[in-house]
Protein backbone atom coordinates (compact mmCIF):
# COMPACT_ATOMS: atom_id res chain seq x y z
CA UNK A 1 0.00 0.00 0.00
CA UNK A 2 2.91 2.66 0.83
CA UNK A 3 6.44 1.91 -0.98
CA UNK A 4 8.89 3.78 -0.12
CA UNK A 5 12.19 3.36 -2.26
CA UNK A 6 15.91 4.71 -1.55
CA UNK A 7 14.87 7.64 0.43
CA UNK A 8 17.77 9.84 0.87
CA UNK A 9 18.16 12.87 2.81
CA UNK A 10 20.70 15.12 4.07
CA UNK A 11 20.89 18.43 6.04
CA UNK A 12 24.19 20.32 5.11
CA UNK A 13 26.73 17.48 4.46
CA UNK A 14 25.49 15.48 7.28
CA UNK A 15 23.60 12.07 5.80
CA UNK A 16 20.12 11.53 7.98
CA UNK A 17 18.77 9.51 5.86
CA UNK A 18 20.86 7.10 3.51
CA UNK A 19 18.61 5.00 1.08
CA UNK A 20 15.70 3.81 3.10
CA UNK A 21 13.27 1.51 1.49
CA UNK A 22 9.91 0.79 3.40
CA UNK A 23 7.21 -1.46 2.46
CA UNK A 24 4.14 -0.81 4.70
CA UNK A 25 0.95 -3.10 3.82
CA UNK A 26 -2.74 -2.18 4.42
CA UNK A 27 -3.56 -3.03 8.10
CA UNK A 28 -0.02 -2.91 9.62
CA UNK A 29 1.07 -1.47 12.57
CA UNK A 30 4.90 -0.65 11.82
CA UNK A 31 6.54 -0.15 14.55
CA UNK A 32 9.92 1.79 14.14
CA UNK A 33 12.73 1.76 16.83
CA UNK A 34 16.12 2.95 16.99
CA UNK A 35 18.74 5.05 19.21
CA UNK A 36 18.18 9.09 19.30
CA UNK A 37 19.27 10.61 15.94
CA UNK A 38 18.93 7.45 13.87
CA UNK A 39 16.90 9.65 11.67
CA UNK A 40 13.42 8.27 12.54
CA UNK A 41 11.45 11.94 13.18
CA UNK A 42 13.18 12.89 9.57
CA UNK A 43 11.97 10.06 7.70
CA UNK A 44 8.41 10.57 8.96
CA UNK A 45 8.42 14.04 8.00
CA UNK A 46 9.88 13.12 4.39
CA UNK A 47 7.29 10.89 4.07
CA UNK A 48 4.40 13.35 4.84
CA UNK A 49 6.49 16.21 2.93
CA UNK A 50 7.40 18.84 6.18
CA UNK A 51 10.34 18.02 5.16
CA UNK A 52 11.81 17.86 1.62
CA UNK A 53 13.91 14.58 0.39
CA UNK A 54 16.86 14.60 -1.79
CA UNK A 55 15.78 11.78 -3.68
CA UNK A 56 13.64 8.93 -3.29
CA UNK A 57 10.31 7.62 -4.69
CA UNK A 58 7.24 6.74 -2.58
CA UNK A 59 3.82 5.32 -4.07
CA UNK A 60 0.78 5.67 -1.90
CA UNK A 61 -2.19 3.17 -3.83
CA UNK A 62 -0.99 3.08 -7.17
CA UNK A 63 -0.18 6.69 -7.21
CA UNK A 64 3.76 7.80 -7.38
CA UNK A 65 5.45 10.59 -5.91
CA UNK A 66 9.23 11.63 -6.47
CA UNK A 67 10.46 12.75 -2.89
CA UNK A 68 13.44 14.98 -4.27
CA UNK A 69 10.85 17.02 -6.47
CA UNK A 70 7.45 17.40 -5.24
CA UNK A 71 4.99 20.33 -5.94
CA UNK A 72 2.87 22.18 -3.10
CA UNK A 73 -0.78 20.79 -4.38
CA UNK A 74 1.14 17.31 -4.63
CA UNK A 75 2.15 17.35 -1.19
CA UNK A 76 -1.49 18.84 -0.38
CA UNK A 77 -2.67 15.86 -2.42
CA UNK A 78 -0.55 13.00 0.01
CA UNK A 79 -1.38 14.73 2.81
CA UNK A 80 -5.19 14.36 2.20
CA UNK A 81 -4.70 10.76 2.46
CA UNK A 82 -2.52 10.38 5.38
CA UNK A 83 -2.90 11.42 9.24
CA UNK A 84 0.04 13.18 11.11
CA UNK A 85 0.30 12.66 14.98
CA UNK A 86 3.38 15.05 16.77
CA UNK A 87 5.20 14.35 19.82
CA UNK A 88 3.84 17.79 21.43
CA UNK A 89 -0.01 17.62 19.89
CA UNK A 90 0.13 20.85 17.88
CA UNK A 91 -3.01 21.48 18.86
CA UNK A 92 -4.19 24.92 17.96
CA UNK A 93 -4.14 26.65 21.58
CA UNK A 94 -6.67 29.14 20.94
CA UNK A 95 -9.25 26.56 19.72
CA UNK A 96 -11.72 24.42 21.34
CA UNK A 97 -11.28 20.17 21.20
CA UNK A 98 -14.24 19.96 18.97
CA UNK A 99 -12.51 23.01 16.83
CA UNK A 100 -8.99 21.60 16.25
CA UNK A 101 -10.76 18.20 14.96
CA UNK A 102 -12.92 20.23 12.39
CA UNK A 103 -10.79 22.97 11.56
CA UNK A 104 -9.51 20.57 8.63
CA UNK A 105 -12.54 19.58 7.88
CA UNK A 106 -14.02 23.11 7.15
CA UNK A 107 -11.07 24.77 5.86
CA UNK A 108 -9.32 22.15 3.86
CA UNK A 109 -11.64 20.10 2.69
CA UNK A 110 -14.72 22.90 2.19
CA UNK A 111 -17.19 20.45 4.78
CA UNK A 112 -20.52 22.14 5.95
CA UNK A 113 -19.45 22.97 9.43
CA UNK A 114 -22.60 20.71 10.70
CA UNK A 115 -21.53 17.82 9.06
CA UNK A 116 -17.88 18.60 10.41
CA UNK A 117 -18.98 18.67 13.45
CA UNK A 118 -20.82 15.51 13.30
CA UNK A 119 -17.60 13.58 12.24
CA UNK A 120 -15.55 16.07 14.93
CA UNK A 121 -17.70 14.99 17.72
CA UNK A 122 -17.73 11.05 16.44
CA UNK A 123 -14.09 10.90 16.24
CA UNK A 124 -13.96 12.72 20.18
CA UNK A 125 -15.83 10.26 21.01
CA UNK A 126 -13.57 7.58 19.72
CA UNK A 127 -10.65 8.42 21.63
CA UNK A 128 -13.08 8.72 24.89
CA UNK A 129 -13.10 12.56 25.13
CA UNK A 130 -17.41 13.36 23.73
CA UNK A 131 -17.40 15.31 26.91
CA UNK A 132 -14.13 17.43 26.41
CA UNK A 133 -15.37 18.92 23.39
CA UNK A 134 -15.64 22.13 24.13
CA UNK A 135 -12.47 22.52 26.15
CA UNK A 136 -9.68 24.49 25.22
CA UNK A 137 -5.79 22.63 24.86
CA UNK A 138 -5.12 24.58 28.06
CA UNK A 139 -7.82 22.54 30.05
CA UNK A 140 -6.66 19.73 29.18
CA UNK A 141 -3.77 16.91 30.72
CA UNK A 142 -0.93 15.81 28.07
CA UNK A 143 -2.98 12.17 27.62
CA UNK A 144 -5.99 14.75 26.48
CA UNK A 145 -4.54 16.40 24.19
CA UNK A 146 -2.70 13.83 22.18
CA UNK A 147 -6.36 11.92 22.11
CA UNK A 148 -7.51 15.46 20.57
CA UNK A 149 -4.62 15.09 18.06
CA UNK A 150 -5.32 11.36 17.39
CA UNK A 151 -9.45 12.35 17.01
CA UNK A 152 -8.30 15.02 14.52
CA UNK A 153 -5.90 12.49 11.90
CA UNK A 154 -8.52 9.71 12.29
CA UNK A 155 -11.81 12.39 11.55
CA UNK A 156 -9.73 13.35 8.09
CA UNK A 157 -10.71 9.45 7.38
CA UNK A 158 -7.17 9.01 5.72
CA UNK A 159 -5.81 5.74 4.25
CA UNK A 160 -2.19 5.70 6.96
CA UNK A 161 -1.60 7.94 10.27
CA UNK A 162 2.03 8.25 10.87
CA UNK A 163 2.78 9.02 14.55
CA UNK A 164 6.45 10.42 15.55
CA UNK A 165 6.59 9.20 19.56
CA UNK A 166 3.05 10.28 20.11
CA UNK A 167 3.75 9.36 24.63
CA UNK A 168 7.12 10.38 24.97
CA UNK A 169 5.87 14.14 26.06
CA UNK A 170 3.48 12.10 28.78
CA UNK A 171 3.65 11.08 32.27
CA UNK A 172 3.51 6.92 32.58
CA UNK A 173 -0.08 6.97 33.59
CA UNK A 174 -1.17 9.12 30.75
CA UNK A 175 0.87 7.12 28.44
CA UNK A 176 -1.45 3.86 28.77
CA UNK A 177 -4.72 5.71 27.70
CA UNK A 178 -2.99 7.40 24.83
CA UNK A 179 -1.90 3.58 23.83
CA UNK A 180 -5.01 2.49 24.78
CA UNK A 181 -6.43 3.85 21.56
CA UNK A 182 -3.85 3.76 19.31
CA UNK A 183 -4.53 -0.37 20.24
CA UNK A 184 -8.08 -0.09 19.35
CA UNK A 185 -7.33 1.89 16.12
CA UNK A 186 -5.25 -1.38 15.03
CA UNK A 187 -7.59 -3.24 15.87
CA UNK A 188 -9.94 -1.66 13.74
CA UNK A 189 -7.58 -2.43 11.10
CA UNK A 190 -6.34 1.36 10.77
CA UNK A 191 -2.77 1.08 8.86
CA UNK A 192 -0.20 2.63 11.16
CA UNK A 193 3.45 3.86 11.30
CA UNK A 194 4.48 4.81 14.44
CA UNK A 195 7.82 5.84 15.70
CA UNK A 196 8.28 4.83 19.11
CA UNK A 197 10.23 3.79 22.50
CA UNK A 198 6.93 1.70 23.57
CA UNK A 199 8.77 -1.17 23.35
CA UNK A 200 5.65 -3.09 24.89
CA UNK A 201 3.83 -1.68 22.09
CA UNK A 202 6.14 -2.22 19.67
CA UNK A 203 6.10 -5.99 20.88
CA UNK A 204 2.07 -6.20 21.43
CA UNK A 205 0.51 -4.45 18.83
CA UNK A 206 2.75 -3.79 15.97
CA UNK A 207 2.84 -6.12 12.72
CA UNK A 208 6.56 -5.39 11.79
CA UNK A 209 9.16 -3.33 13.50
CA UNK A 210 11.57 -1.72 11.82
CA UNK A 211 14.97 -0.65 13.28
CA UNK A 212 17.13 2.17 12.09
CA UNK A 213 20.38 3.86 12.92
CA UNK A 214 22.43 5.93 11.63
CA UNK A 215 19.76 6.74 8.39
CA UNK A 216 19.71 3.26 7.58
CA UNK A 217 17.16 0.22 8.07
CA UNK A 218 19.06 -2.43 10.39
CA UNK A 219 16.70 -4.56 10.62
CA UNK A 220 12.78 -4.95 9.30
CA UNK A 221 11.20 -8.18 10.43
CA UNK A 222 7.52 -8.88 11.33
CA UNK A 223 7.04 -8.66 15.21
CA UNK A 224 7.63 -12.07 16.70
CA UNK A 225 10.55 -12.53 14.84
CA UNK A 226 12.01 -9.23 16.02
CA UNK A 227 12.20 -9.83 19.54
CA UNK A 228 12.37 -13.34 19.95
CA UNK A 229 14.80 -14.28 16.65
CA UNK A 230 16.74 -11.23 15.66
CA UNK A 231 19.29 -11.60 12.99
CA UNK A 232 21.89 -8.39 13.08
CA UNK A 233 23.78 -7.64 16.09
CA UNK A 234 23.20 -4.24 16.32
CA UNK A 235 19.67 -5.19 16.98
CA UNK A 236 19.98 -8.03 19.45
CA UNK A 237 22.13 -5.42 21.54
CA UNK A 238 19.38 -2.79 21.47
CA UNK A 239 16.76 -5.16 22.61
CA UNK A 240 19.21 -5.99 25.34
CA UNK A 241 19.57 -2.41 27.00
CA UNK A 242 15.74 -2.44 26.17
CA UNK A 243 14.76 -5.70 27.36
CA UNK A 244 12.72 -4.29 30.15
CA UNK A 245 10.65 -2.36 28.60
CA UNK A 246 9.23 -5.35 26.41
CA UNK A 247 9.62 -8.22 28.66
CA UNK A 248 6.55 -9.33 30.27
CA UNK A 249 4.01 -7.15 28.21
CA UNK A 250 3.45 -3.43 28.10
N1 LIG B 1 16.13 20.69 10.51
C1 LIG B 1 17.31 20.11 10.75
N2 LIG B 1 18.47 20.74 10.45
C2 LIG B 1 19.65 20.14 10.66
N3 LIG B 1 19.81 18.91 11.18
C3 LIG B 1 18.71 18.24 11.51
C4 LIG B 1 17.39 18.79 11.31
N4 LIG B 1 16.48 17.88 11.72
C5 LIG B 1 17.18 16.80 12.15
N5 LIG B 1 18.51 17.00 12.02
C6 LIG B 1 19.58 16.06 12.37
O1 LIG B 1 19.26 14.82 11.77
C7 LIG B 1 19.58 13.73 12.62
C8 LIG B 1 18.37 12.85 12.81
O2 LIG B 1 17.39 13.55 13.53
P1 LIG B 1 15.96 12.96 13.83
O3 LIG B 1 15.20 13.99 14.56
O4 LIG B 1 15.38 12.42 12.58
O5 LIG B 1 16.33 11.75 14.80
P2 LIG B 1 15.40 10.80 15.66
O6 LIG B 1 15.76 9.40 15.30
O7 LIG B 1 13.99 11.20 15.49
O8 LIG B 1 15.87 11.06 17.15
P3 LIG B 1 15.03 11.11 18.53
O9 LIG B 1 14.84 9.68 18.96
O10 LIG B 1 15.93 11.85 19.47
O11 LIG B 1 13.74 11.84 18.27
C9 LIG B 1 20.10 14.36 13.90
O12 LIG B 1 21.50 14.30 13.88
C10 LIG B 1 19.61 15.77 13.85
O13 LIG B 1 20.48 16.65 14.50
MG1 LIG C 1 12.53 11.98 16.75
Amino acid sequence: MLEIRGLRKSFGNQVVLDGVDLSVKKGDVTAILGPSGSGKTTLLRCINFLEQADGGTMELDGRVWNLGHVSRREAMEFRRHTGFVFQDYNLFLNKTALENVTEGLIIGRKMPRAKAEDIGRQALEKVGLSDRCGYYPSQLSGGQKQRVAIARAVAANPEIILFDEPTSALDPELTGEVLAVMRRLASEGMTMVVVTHEMGFARNVSSQVIFMEHGKIVEQADSETFFEHPKEERTKEFLQLNRRGWEGGE
